[in-house]
């Protein structure tokens, strides 16, 4: 049966680099014989202009049918003055909900072609491939909190960070699934020797690891892990947190690859799995062919992973992306003078990639 996804574009460089991701999409499924189909639909600054609300019905009927979906970025100066309610991200948190996505993926890759433009050395840097698995459904984020309120002439705020077993289960499986067939090591990242939480996490983590012989699991606390990734960013395989600390080491190793454009996400849950770059949507660049659309097109390759089945098409396109970054292609953000690149607009890269897909 044909798989079906959607496409948001969203706001700012969004529609560039998702155009670029489907042309792509569409080469390397021709080339392996497999079909799918696809809708567009808005979300976002785009909605809001359109409907009135970041995250229509409308999209999110056709995202809850849909087998994956494929989002470029949201938001926007334009809509920075809206209500809180209203705000052009609220669509992600919207998306994230109504699909359950409780896993966020998000592979830390240093190219070795742009090793030296990590701001790390290039020789510690030069192994890094590292899967992040965070927990995105709950944690401080989700618990109850309380706003800043006065008590006996002290004002004071409180958010409650907690986790049930069957939370930390599946986040762990789905962690250590991510091993099998990589270097089979998941370091799980906890503050066990302070928080209740971390030492329920790492006590499920560690009953999670036994049902998979293959996988090595060891728990690191989060300070740690922090520092290792700065020190000894090559010694990590998978990784696997709760939101908090997630959301924060993502973030730190993300710029040891040396551009934000270049890094995809994926966000699964039981259904409809979300992919997009780990970027927002560049409005400083928007609509100047200088956006990097390497991060869509990762992204849309572990669509085709996780979500539409089809692993070779991923690797094809995985590989043509490797080949560009070679070759030598170089959007803006990645582009240096006197090395021999060349320098190519979104599309150019777009194409550049189709030309390599074998
Ligand atoms: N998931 C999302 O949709 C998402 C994530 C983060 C931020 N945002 C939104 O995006 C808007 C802009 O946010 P920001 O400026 O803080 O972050 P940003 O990621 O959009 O941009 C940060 C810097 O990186 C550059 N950049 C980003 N993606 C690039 C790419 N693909 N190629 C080349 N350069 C790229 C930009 O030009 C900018 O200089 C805001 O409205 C923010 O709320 C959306």
């Amino acid at each position: 049966m044909s798989k079906h996804i959607v496409v948001i574009p969203g706001d700012g460089i969004g529609a560039e680099i998702t155009a670029e991701a489907l042309r792509v999409s569409q080469a390397a499924a021709e080339k392996c014989g497999f079909s799918f189909t696809y809708e567009s639909k808005q979300a976002g600054g785009a909605a809001i202009d359109a409907y009135g609300v970041p995250l229509p019905e409308d999209t999110i009927e056709a995202c809850r049918k849909a087998d994956g979906v494929l989002l470029g970025a949201v938001g926007g100066p334009k809509w920075d003055n809206v209500a809180p309610e209203l705000r052009a991200e609220k669509a992600i948190l919207g998306l994230r909900k109504t699909l359950g996505l409780y896993a966020n993926l998000r592979p830390i890759k240093v190219f070795p072609a742009l090793a030296a433009q990590s701001p790390l050395k290039p020789e510690l840097v030069r192994d890094v491939d590292i899967l992040i698995v965070r927990e995105l459904n709950g944690g401080i984020y989700y618990g109850d909190r309380q706003e800043a309120v006065t008590v006996k002439g002290i004002e004071q705020a409180w958010d409650k960070e907690g986790y049930s077993r069957p939370e930390i289960e599946r986040i762990v499986r789905l962690a250590c699934r991510s091993a099998i067939g990589r270097k089979g090591r998941v370091t799980s990242v906890d503050k066990a020797n302070v928080l209740a939480t971390s030492r329920l996490w790492r006590k499920v983590a560690a009953e999670v690891a036994v049902d998979f012989a293959q996988v090595e699991m060891s728990h690191m606390y989060v300070d740690n892990c922090a520092m290792q990734l700065v020190l000894n960013p090559g010694s990590f395989d998978v990784l696997v947190t709760g939101n908090l600390f997630g959301d924060i080491l993502s973030d730190e190793a993300a710029v040891l690859s040396g551009s934000i454009g270049l890094l995809p996400s994926a966000s699964l849950g039981d259904g409809t799995g979300l992919y997009e770059p780990i970027h927002g949507s560049a409005p400083d660049i928007a609509g100047q062919g200088l956006a990097n659309p390497l991060g869509t097109i990762l992204s849309a390759a572990m669509m085709f992973r996780f979500s539409l089945g089809n692993e070779k098409v991923a690797a094809m396109i995985e590989a043509a992306v490797d080949q560009v970054l070679s070759d030598g292609y170089r959007t803006a953000d990645i582009y240096q003078q006197g090395q021999g690149l060349t320098k190519v607009s979104t599309e150019e890269m777009g194409q550049q990639v189709i030309n390599r897909l074998k």
